[in-house]
């Protein structure tokens, strides 16, 4: 199962970054500015990265019966959005960092202005590519696309869990509660958005539309409990990001609150909620479940 599941992120990943490629090759006749900025979005969505939303976009799509390049064009529009939060969430103003997917960050090997305005278009282009006709011939599951992904990165999604984990470096949070609502906001709605826009792009009904969105939500938990873990034990070499920033800079996690092994059980427990879900699909749902049992142990 282990292997089917990591040939299935490979294969996802190839194609998902061809569809990446074709929607960021540009159209001629540029200014040389106009070409630097597309040269830049390229940096940073073709830089590797491990392409997990993508993989929950088609999965999900395919235990629908969803056609997959439909699916594909999702994928790319939501890898687009986590991207562009990537590269801002680096910026100096942020978090800071210098390395990203083992490269220089974007407003290190470019400057500031240019990783804001490119995160800026990727963002921009997220929502293009979900309202062509391209996408889906049906328009109100373009329009449901377009809403569902808005949500997921506005202020009650992404960029208001952003907020609240900069705000929480400067007032520490008082209790698990808090911590749960941000991690579930910056990380969680992207990761739920995933697995139910696989499910739309599919025409599934509201059933599986449900199961899915819960399975995200509590896999994009455990995601982000994950990665505050790999920021205090996990390899640089391994992530491409730097480690031991979250301490440094007084983030609020559940590593910080209760250290690693009370993080672990919290991150098994959302886990075992998300996998709960996907017994409604039976075995169509092996390769999910295989993806959220190795959440736990992964070093990237
Ligand atoms: C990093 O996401 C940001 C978090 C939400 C923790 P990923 O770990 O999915 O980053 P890439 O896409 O593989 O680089
Ligand atoms: C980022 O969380 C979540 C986003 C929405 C970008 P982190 O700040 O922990 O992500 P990394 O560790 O820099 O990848
Ligand atoms: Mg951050
Ligand atoms: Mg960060
Ligand atoms: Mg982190």
């Amino acid at each position: 199962m282990s292997s089917s599941y990591a040939d299935a992120l490979a294969a996802v990943a190839t194609d998902v970054d061809a569809t990446i490629a074709a929607l960021l090759d540009g159209p001629s006749g540029q200014t040389n500015e106009v070409a630097n900025l597309w040269g830049a979005m390229r940096y940073a969505s073709l830089a590797g990265g491990k392409r997990l939303r993508p993989f929950l976009v088609l999965s999900a799509a395919d235990i629908c019966d969803g056609d997959r390049q439909a699916a594909l064009r999702v994928a790319a529009a939501v890898e687009m959005m986590h991207t562009y939060s990537l590269v801002h969430d680096d910026l100096p103003t942020m978090d800071d960092d210098d390395l990203r997917r083992g490269q220089p960050t974007l407003h290190k090997k470019y400057d500031e202005a240019t990783a804001i305005l490119a995160g800026d278009a990727l963002l921009t282009l997220a929502f293009e590519v979900l309202a062509d006709p391209m996408t889906h011939a049906d328009p109100a599951i373009r329009a449901e696309l377009v809403l569902g992904l808005a949500r997921a990165g506005g202020p009650d999604g992404m960029a208001g869990g952003q907020m609240l984990d900069l705000q929480a470096e400067r007032q520490p949070v008082e209790d698990d509660d808090e911590i749960m609502r941000l991690e579930a906001m910056k990380t969680g709605a992207l990761f739920a958005w995933s697995c139910e826009a696989g499910a739309v792009a599919a025409g599934a009904d509201d059933a599986a539309r449900r199961h899915l969105r819960e399975f995200g939500a509590d896999f994009g938990l455990a995601f982000q409990i994950t990665d505050d873990i790999l920021d205090e034990i996990g390899d640089a070499a391994e992530t491409g990001k730097a480690v031991g920033k979250d301490t440094a800079r007084g983030k609020a996690t559940f590593v910080s609150r209760h250290g690693l092994d009370g993080a672990r059980t919290i991150a098994e427990r959302h886990i075992q909620m998300a996998v709960e879900n996907l017994d409604f699909f039976g075995e169509k749902a092996d390769l999910l479940r295989a993806a959220a049992e190795r959440l736990i142990d992964r070093r990237v």
